[in-house]
C-alpha cells in the first residue's frame, strides 16, 4: 500500500464513528459478517487462520484439544518463528523490518532492512548455541529499547531457546528472582541506555542479579561507551562478528513454549507466564493484520517498552510476521522536548500509533503548539492499551493526534492472552469512547456473576472468556501448576477469569477494571502484596497496605499504610521506606505517599480491608466498618489521611 496522506479514515454517524468508505477499500477485514463466520465454528476458523498466515513446516494432526484447565493448539503441528518473522520475507530484502530511533537528537535513527536483521539474528542464535544454548533452554534478557534486544528475542526463537525478558527499569532484585525462576543459562544485557538526557547504568544491575544464580555467561551489548572483558563477559558485537552466517531453525511443536513473562498477580510473587509457538504466532499475525491492518512496508509505532507483553507482541513480532516496519525508540517521551513523540511520526511517515492511556493524559496537559508544529497526516490508525479510558482523552487523542481522521481502537487484553482480543475492527467499526467492543473474531467472552451466571444485559459484572479459549493464551504458569489453576480456573470452573469488570453498552464491551488486588501504575502492572512485601523487609514495619489512589496522570498510583513497631515516624524512615521499594522492585513500583497510622481496619479473621483504604483515600464514605475488629482505627486513619492531603 502507497501511502497517500490525510485521508479521512473515518464518518460520523449516529453519534458514533464507523470506518469511512476509504477504510473499507484498504482494510484487510471490512465484512462484518466475518464474526458469524467464525462463531458457527471457531476451531475450523482458527485453523483455516493458521494456515493463510503462517508457514508451517508440518501441518497439525488437531486443531485445538481442551483438557481444562489446559488447552492446546495446532496439535502436532511444526514451524520456526524466526523463520515466519524473516526468512519467509527474503524476497525482499531491502524492506525495512525496523527503524530504531536513539534518543540523543545528535544520533541519527538507523534503518534495518530484513535481509541485516535476518543476518544479526542467524550470527547471533549461532553465538548463544556456541554457548551452550540447546533448544529448551531459558535466556534472560534485560535490555532496553535498542535493535539488539529484537535480534536477541529472534535469536532465541530461531534455535528453540525460550526468552524471559525483564523490563530494564526493574531493580537487581526483580531481575534475579526472574532468572532463579527461570534457571536461565545466560543473562543478554546492556551496559545502559540514555533516557532523559541521561545516561542509565544498566550493567551494575545487572551484574548484581546474576551473582550466586544459574547464569554461566552476560552478553552485553555496548550502548553508553563502557567496556567488559573476560570471565564470564562477551561482548555482543564481538561475538556476532566472529560468528558463522547461517543458523538452521530449529522445527518446533505448536505446542511448545516460546518464552515466558512475568507478571503481577495478588501474591507477592510474579508468576511466569507460559506461551506457546504457534498459537501465539497465530493470534499475534491475524491481530496485527485486523486490528492494525498492517500491510507489508506500513511502519507501526507501539511506545510499549519489550519488558511488557505490548512490546513483545505489537513493537516487536506482530509488525515482522506480517512484513511490515516496525519502529522503536529508546528514550523518554519528552525529550528533548514534548514534541518529540510527533516529531517521530513525521519523520518516519508512521502509519499506526500504539500507546496508552497514560500518556495520552500526559501530552494533554501540554501546550498544543508541540503537536501543531508537526505534520502527523501519515497517520492511519490509533490504538490505546492498558487501562479504561475516558471520553476527554479518547477524543483529544482522536482529534489531535488523529485529526479526526482515524479510527481509534481500545484493545482490551492481558499479559495472559498474549494478543488482543476485545475491541473494534477499524475496517468495521463503530469507534466509540470508553468502549472496547467486540471480541475479536473467533474469540467469546461473556460478562457473569459470582456464580459464573449471566448478568442482566447492561449489568456490571466479572469478564470471562470462554471455550473454545483464543490459540494466544497462556499455556500455564512455569513450574506452578495450583497457582495457574487458583488464578484463573477456581472461581469459574470452565471459564477463564479475567479478573476485570466489564459491562454492555450497545451490545459493546466496556471495561470497568481490576477486580482483583492488581495495580495499574502509569500502564504497568503490579501487585500491592509485591510491594506491601518489600516494605515489610525493613524491621522497624509491624503492619502494613498498599492501595491504589486514582491519579489524573498515572491512571493508579500506590498509597502504603504502616503501622510501626515503637519507632517514631520520620521523613527520613519515608524516604527509606521508598528507596527500598525502588531495590526490591523498581522505581515504578515506589509508593507516592506512605501513611504511618496506628492501626489498620481488618476483619475478625485478620484480613485487611484496602477496600476501606481505597474510600478514605477518595473522601468517599467507607462500607463495611460493621465488619471489622477495629472500626476505630478508620477514624484515626482518616485524620493522617486528611492532615497530609
Ligand atoms: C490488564 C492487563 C496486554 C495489554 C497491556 C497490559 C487492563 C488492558 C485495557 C483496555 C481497560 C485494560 C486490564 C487487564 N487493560 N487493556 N483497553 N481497557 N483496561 O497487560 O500488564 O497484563 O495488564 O490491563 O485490567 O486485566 P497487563
Amino acid at each position: 500500500m502507497k501511502k497517500s496522506k490525510g485521508i479521512k479514515y473515518v464518518t460520523k454517524k449516529g453519534g458514533v464513528f464507523w470506518p469511512s468508505d476509504a477504510m473499507k477499500e484498504i482494510a484487510n477485514m471490512s465484512d462484518p459478517k466475518i464474526y458469524d463466520k467464525a462463531e458457527k465454528n471457531p476451531v475450523k476458523f482458527w485453523g483455516e487462520l493458521a494456515k493463510g498466515g503462517l508457514t508451517w513446516e508440518k501441518e497439525w494432526d488437531e486443531t485445538y484439544e481442551e483438557k481444562l484447565p489446559y488447552f492446546k493448539w495446532f496439535k502436532g503441528g511444526e514451524l520456526n518463528f524466526c523463520v515466519n518473522c524473516l526468512d519467509r520475507y527474503l524476497d525482499k530484502p531491502k524492506a525495512i523490518a525496523m527503524i530504531w530511533v536513539p534518543e540523543p537528537t545528535n544520533e541519527k535513527p538507523i534503518k534495518i532492512t530484513y535481509g541485516e536483521l535476518y543476518d544479526k539474528v542467524n550470527k547471533f542464535a549461532n553465538v548463544l548455541k556456541q554457548n551452550g544454548i540447546k533448544k529448551g533452554d531459558v535466556v534472560s534478557i534485560y535490555l532496553p529499547m535498542i535493535p539488539q534486544a529484537l535480534t536477541a528475542m529472534l535469536a532465541c526463537t530461531r534455535i528453540g531457546a525460550i526468552h524471559s525478558v525483564v523490563f530494564s527499569a526493574f531493580s537487581a532484585d526483580a531481575l534475579k528472582a526472574r532468572i532463579q525462576d527461570g534457571k536461565a543459562k545466560i543473562l543478554i544485557t546492556a551496559d545502559g541506555y540514555y533516557r532523559q538526557g541521561k545516561k542509565e547504568p544498566l550493567l551494575k544491575k545487572a551484574k548484581v542479579a546474576a551473582r550466586k544464580t544459574t547464569i554461566k555467561k552476560i552478553i552485553v551489548v555496548n550502548r553508553i561507551g563502557g567496556k567488559v572483558r573476560g570471565g564470564k563477559f562477551l561482548d555482543f558485537d564481538t561475538e556476532i562478528e566472529k560468528a558463522n552466517s547461517y543458523c538452521k531453525p530449529e522445527i518446533m511443536k505448536s505446542e511448545d513454549t516460546m518464552f515466558l513473562l512475568y507478571t503481577s498477580g495478588t501474591t507477592g510473587k510474579p508468576k511466569g507466564i507460559v506461551h506457546d509457538t504457534g498459537g501465539y504466532a497465530t493470534q499475534a499475525y491475524w491481530t496485527c493484520k485486523w486490528n492494525f491492518d498492517l500491510h507489508r512496508g506500513d511502519v507501526m509505532w507501539c511506545t510499549a517498552d519489550i519488558g511488557w507483553i505490548t512490546g513483545h507482541t505489537y513493537a516487536m513480532y506482530g509488525p515482522l510476521l506480517t512484513g511490515a516496519t516496525t519502529l522503536i525508540y529508546e528514550g523518554g517521551p519528552v525529550f528533548p522536548n514534548p514534541g518529540r513523540w510527533w516529531k517521530i511520526i513525521q519523520d518516519n511517515e508512521v502509519n499506526v500509533f500504539y500507546t496508552a492511556p497514560t500518556a495520552i493524559r500526559m501530552f494533554m496537559g501540554g501546550d498544543k503548539k508541540w503537536i501543531s508544529k508537526y505534520d502527523l497526516s501519515s497517520l492511519k490508525i490509533l490504538g490505546t492499551v492498558g487501562e479504561p479510558i475516558d471520553k476527554e482523552s479518547w477524543m483529544w487523542y482522536f482529534n489531535k493526534i488523529g485529526g479526526g481522521r482515524c479510527p481509534l481502537i481500545d484493545t482490551w487484553w492481558q499479559t495472559e492472552t498474549g494478543g488482543t482480543l476485545i475491541n473494534t475492527l477499524p475496517g468495521i467499526g463503530p469507534f466509540v469512547p470508553t468502549v472496547s467492543g467486540t471480541s475479536f473474531p473467533g474469540t467469546r467472552h461473556a460478562i457473569v456473576n459470582e456464580r459464573g451466571g449471566a448478568v442482566p444485559k447492561g449489568d456490571s459484572g466479572f469478564l470471562v472468556q470462554q471455550s473454545p479459549f483464543a490459540p494466544g493464551m497462556l499455556h500455564g504458569i512455569f513450574n506452578n501448576h495450583k497457582k495457574y489453576v487458583d488464578t484463573y480456573w477456581k472461581k469459574f470452573k470452565t471459564m477463564y477469569d479475567t479478573s476485570d469488570g466489564a459491562y454492555l453498552q450497545n451490545g459493546l464491551i466496556r471495561i470497568t477494571g481490576r477486580t482483583d488486588d492488581v495495580m495499574k501504575v502509569a500502564g504497568h502492572r503490579l501487585s500491592t502484596a509485591e510491594v506491601e512485601n518489600a516494605i515489610h523487609d525493613n524491621w522497624h514495619v509491624k503492619d502494613c497496605a498498599v492501595v491504589p489512589m486514582p491519579d489524573k496522570i498515572k491512571g493508579q498510583v500506590p498509597i502504603a499504610f504502616v503501622v510501626l513497631k515503637w519507632r517514631k515516624s520520620s521523613e527520613k524512615l519515608e524516604k527509606k521506606l521508598k528507596k527500598h521499594v525502588d531495590i526490591k522492585i523498581g522505581p515504578t513500583a515506589r509508593p507516592k505517599r506512605i501513611f504511618f497510622v496506628e492501626d489498620l481496619p481488618k476483619t475478625r479473621s485478620g484480613k485487611i480491608m484496602r477496600r476501606i483504604l481505597k474510600a478514605l483515600l477518595i473522601n468517599e464514605k467507607p462500607e463495611g466498618l460493621m465488619t471489622l475488629v477495629n472500626p476505630n482505627s478508620v477514624e484515626k486513619i482518616k485524620e493522617v489521611v486528611s492532615a497530609r492531603s
